[in-house]
């Protein structure tokens, strides 16, 4: 369905473009793909750029990356310090200059049992310490076919959410990522991708929040044939992207499409 009153009430959001490089990409390559981007004109208002590599290549960016590309990191622990092994906290990343924080990615979800109330605390968390976040929601296949996305979607939101302080101020992306389309080569249609995106609007809206400062992007198999495609949908405020963002040369001209549009 497609949702053309909300063209009347379009704000401008800002637009993003995020690498999220998952377990890839050595130190070597890492500064070999820093010094490439460092060369690239990615000054725009209208786009910011983030890239989110492994823990181990953080440190790199803090002292190579060009200011005008912003970088976060992949996970984080809902606790600030103590006995969690082999966990990182926000403060932590602060200190190495992360700014964003990918939270509730479906394979954190499906493969290490990350549940909606683990989200939720490290949403509480991202925000008491003033970092801002990269929510990822999104539906199963089965869930799709079941025609339950708007349930999953909605489950998944009002968890995260539970708690939070209506009147933030911190600036947030919401991912919408239907894992069937992640790593798949199989992107949502339009239409999938608008009602998804006018629900988590909706849901924004009801709660009050500051919505000037959320933008709500798309992930799932972005690549540069289908950018532009995606990048002209209503409400797509930017993409999450994962395989692609790993080649340098992809990624900018992704963020090239997106900035046209
Ligand atoms: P993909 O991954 O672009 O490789 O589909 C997206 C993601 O998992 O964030």
């Amino acid at each position: 369905m497609i949702y053309p009153h909300l063209k009347l009430l379009k704000i401008m959001y800002k637009k993003y473009c995020i690498a999220n490089w998952k377990m890839n990409l050595s130190n070597a390559q890492c500064r070999e793909y820093i010094d490439t981007w460092n060369n690239k004109n990615v000054f725009n208002d209208k786009v910011k750029t983030i890239i989110c590599p492994p823990f181990t290549s953080l440190h790199l960016f803090t002292d190579l990356l060009q200011k005008n590309t912003e970088y976060g990191a992949q996970n984080i622990f809902y606790e600030n310090s103590g006995a969690f092994t082999g966990e990182t906290s926000a403060i932590m990343l602060k200190e190495l200059g992360c700014k964003w924080i990918i939270i509730g990615h479906s394979e954190r979800r499906n493969i290490l049992n990350e549940s909606d109330e683990m989200i939720n605390k490290k949403l509480l968390n991202l925000m008491n310490e003033g970092l801002n976040p990269i929510l990822c929601i999104g539906e199963k296949k089965e869930d799709r076919l079941r025609g339950e996305t708007n349930k999953v979607i909605d489950r998944q939101l009002s968890s995260a959410f539970k708690n939070i302080n209506l009147n933030f101020n911190n600036v947030m992306v919401i991912a919408y990522e239907p894992i069937w389309a992640i790593g798949t080569g199989l992107n949502a249609e339009s239409d999938q991708i608008n009602e998804v995106h006018y629900q988590i609007r909706n849901f924004i809206n009801k709660k009050g929040l500051k919505n000037k400062n959320i933008s709500i992007i798309y992930g799932g198999s972005v690549k540069e044939e289908n950018a532009e495609y995606l990048s002209k949908i209503d409400n797509v405020d930017g993409f999450l992207i994962g395989g692609a963002s790993l080649d340098v040369e992809i990624f900018y001209n992704i963020f090239n499409k997106l900035q046209e549009s």
